[in-house]
């Protein structure tokens, strides 16, 4: 009896306690999950495309059938939607809006690919907080952004969307974009609900060719394509999306080890996780399900909790628990993440969009974030003579090229909602800060970037002859980057290399600006112009960010975020590659090899004969109209431990004549590891700004975990050896300090 009576106690304040420390959202989703039907609860599950107030789309919402709503814009729309689910449907639960909203929703700030260019995560985060207030003013509570997939291939257009080659810096940078989407707090009206995407390893695909099949090994899926997922765990993202790519035969949408095992399991992801577009029908054609029911019940077993746009759960989830080939645990699983994420958001709350008297879009604010995002995206290259920037005593202009005055293009890829009459060209914002100072002279030469007809460079030259400087804008339209539009030759296309060499031939200086979705191979360009602005794709506020750029307003701070290769060929190509048995020494180039030479005498050395074993330029690359002198490296103790931290410190001088800004960059080696180990990796950044003569001293801490790494046995460690450690300008210069980790 008494131990019946102490059991009782027992259990009753077991009990208690576990409710009381709930935290009140899970109180509420058991409470809803409680009163759900099965059906009600499959219907959540659910996110299809807006179709306007279609009479199917009503009656789908009144009956529970609609969890989400993709792509639906007009607010009055979404509110009449938000009104049925909330008021008709049976258990009143809101529906989320969602759209892509990746590098701005009306004022739009550079590709992804340039925010990361900018090495200034702050000044990325901003950006995303201006497209979180654009967006949710038009009803938009969640967008499938950021896009951290690591892209270490040209070819694949959506390298434009991604923030480029880097574990680390891209981390950085999707941490920077949650950040700023999801704003203080999820529940306030202007906040969007993030979603990391696409889990993973989307960026490996083969040949660069969208959709295709990857191979990873577990080592590098979790030393290089995982990080900036872990990242945004961390950092409170509330979403997730599947990837369309198999890693090594199965397709994300299907794969249990990255969606229950990591994600779950071993990160402990509470959030949101939705299938791509239809991809979970596509794992028919992937030839791993026989047909739609088969497909649900893989992605469900792999825990993808949303169904976009494949008709799959609504259809089959239901007969598959009927029948007992799914647990109605596994459903009851996937509504909690969902439901989690509404509480979240606050949408219970406050279901509706208040319709603003005037929509808060392009605000001087935010034009000028984009400005500064645009110029700091921008990286120059190269600077003959010091040509820029241009000076009062230039008294005329040619502003050339396809890319000179293209609204739309200059806009880049994935953005839906952009207004291109909104965008000011390089050629308006070279017109307007002239003024009457000096003549602008205009010549497209080519009408849009794959033009093949040459009839217009005569024109062009006509004009280049009257100018005293070349202002060329070449670069790719916006529709060669981005999903499914892929390239084989990553050239400048059309007739842009003809310009440019009949440009050449006028004898006047040539500042060449590219504006692209991807790392172009422009090496002879390079060679031909006098100075090189990399520009990828500026967004609405391109032209006047360039503008003060060419005309010293600005002086450019980014730096690649991707290596640039020097020919298609090379590609993959990284910085943070192995050093090989035989690394590249005594490089004999295809047009010095000697008629007749053995098969040996050309130094059996890890090298391209016509390619040699260097890029254009490094991962980390940027000049900077002034200069800055790295000294005094120091490394604070010869040894590191366990539990213990090192200080690597450098002074930066400022030894030009203009004030700017320095990104240091802090990369590390493991000398000899049970693995070959990466010939470095970037570990921290710090941007600072310098006056003109101006020295700082920068400082970054290690820690033994920074230097760890998965070993073959798939345990996560750092281990005992000799360290190398660089802060420089980019990852290739620079003298390594050491250490020992003991
Ligand atoms: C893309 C996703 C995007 C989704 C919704 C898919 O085609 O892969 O990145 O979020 O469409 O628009």
């Amino acid at each position: 009896m008494l131990r019946k009576k102490l059991f009782l106690f027992l259990f009753t304040a077991v009990f208690f306690s576990c409710a009381q420390s709930k935290d009140p959202v899970e109180k509420k989703i058991d409470e809803l999950l409680s009163r759900m039907t099965l059906q009600e609860k499959i219907g959540q599950m659910n996110q299809l495309t807006g179709t306007g107030l279609s009479g199917d789309m009503i009656s789908q919402i009144k009956s529970g059938k609609v969890g989400s709503i993709l792509n639906e814009l007009d607010i009055k729309t979404t509110n009449e939607l938000q009104r049925v689910a909330v008021k008709e449907s049976r258990l009143g639960i809101p529906v989320v809006f969602a759209r892509d909203v990746i590098h701005g929703f009306k004022t739009i700030f550079p590709i992804p690919l340039g925010q990361a260019a900018t090495w200034n995560p702050q000044l990325v985060e901003s950006g995303a907080r201006v497209a979180a207030l654009e967006a949710t003013a038009a009803g938009i509570r969640w967008t499938f952004a950021p896009m951290i997939d690591i892209a270490r291939d040209p070819r694949w257009g959506r390298i434009a969307e991604s923030c480029g080659e880097d574990p680390y810096l891209t981390s950085q940078m999707g941490v920077a974009m949650i950040k700023g989407f999801q704003g203080e707090k999820l529940s306030d009206p202007t906040s969007m609900a993030a979603c990391a995407k696409h889990f993973a390893g989307y960026g490996a695909t083969e040949s660069g060719k969208d959709y295709n099949t990857t191979w990873i090994p577990e080592v590098q899926l979790r030393d290089v394509y995982l990080p900036p997922f872990k990242a945004a765990v961390d950092a409170g993202v509330s979403s997730f999306m599947c990837s369309f790519n198999d890693i090594n035969g199965v397709p994300s949408s299907g794969n249990e080890f990255l969606n229950r095992q990591v994600l779950r399991k071993e990160w402990n992801y509470s959030g949101l996780l939705v299938s791509d577009w239809a991809s979970i029908e596509q794992m028919i054609k992937h030839g791993v399900c026989t047909d739609l029911s088969a497909a649900t019940q893989k992605a469900i077993k792999a825990g993808v909790d949303m169904d976009m746009m494949s008709y799959a759960y609504i259809n089959h989830a239901e007969a598959l628990v009927k029948s007992g080939s799914l647990a109605e645990k596994q459903i009851d699983e996937a509504v909690r993440n969902i439901l989690r994420m509404k509480f979240r958001l606050g949408l219970f709350e406050n279901p509706y969009i208040e319709e603003p008297t005037e929509m808060p879009y392009y605000s001087v604010d935010a034009l000028l974030k984009a400005k500064q995002t645009a110029i700091e995206s921008t990286i120059l290259l190269k600077n003959e003579n010091n040509l820029l920037p241009l000076t009062d005593a230039v008294k005329s202009v040619a502003v050339l090229g396809p890319l000179s005055d293209a609204p739309a293009d200059q806009l880049g890829t994935w953005c839906f909602d952009a207004e291109s009459s909104h965008s000011v060209t390089p050629l308006a914002a070279i017109k307007t800060m002239l003024g009457s100072s000096a003549q602008v002279i205009a010549e497209k030469g080519l009408t849009y970037s794959r033009d093949m007809n040459a009839e217009g460079i005569a024109r062009a030259v006509d004009a280049a002859k009257k100018a005293e400087v070349i202002l060329l804008f070449v670069g790719e339209e916006a529709v060669l980057s981005g999903e499914a539009h892929c390239r084989a030759d990553i050239c400048l296309p059309g007739a842009q290399p003809e310009l440019i060499t009949a440009l050449k031939k006028t004898g006047k200086p040539i500042v060449m600006v590219v504006m692209a979705g991807r790392p172009l191979t422009i090496g002879k360009q390079l060679e031909e112009a006098n100075a090189v602005l990399y520009a990828f794709h500026g967004g609405t506020m391109a032209g006047p960010a360039l503008a003060d750029l060419i005309f010293g307003k600005a002086v450019p701070s980014g730096k690649l975020p991707v290596t640039l290769p020097r020919m298609a060929g090379q590609i993959p190509i990284y910085y943070s590659h192995k050093m090989t048995g035989r690394p590249a020494e005594n490089i004999v180039t295809i047009n010095n090899i000697p008629v007749g030479a053995g098969q040996t005498s050309l130094g059996n050395t890890s090298y391209h004969l016509d390619a040699g074993d260097s890029p254009l330029f490094p991962f980390g690359f940027g000049l900077s109209y002034t200069t800055f002198k790295y000294s005094d490296v120091k490394v604070s103790k010869n040894i590191l431990s366990l539990g213990q931290t090192i200080n690597v410190s450098c002074t930066i001088t400022n030894t030009g004549k203009y004030d700017g800004a320095e990104v240091a960059q802090l990369y590390t080696r493991d000398v000899v590891g049970s693995l070959a180990r990466p010939v470095r990796e970037l570990k921290g950044f710090q941007k600072i700004n310098l006056k003109a003569g101006e020295a700082a001293t920068v400082n970054f801490t290690l820690t033994p975990d920074q230097l760890s790494f998965w070993n073959a046995d798939m345990v996560k460690l750092t281990e005992p050896g000799d360290f190398q450690v660089w802060i420089s300008a980019d990852s290739q210069c620079g003298k390594p300090g050491t250490f020992k980790f003991i």
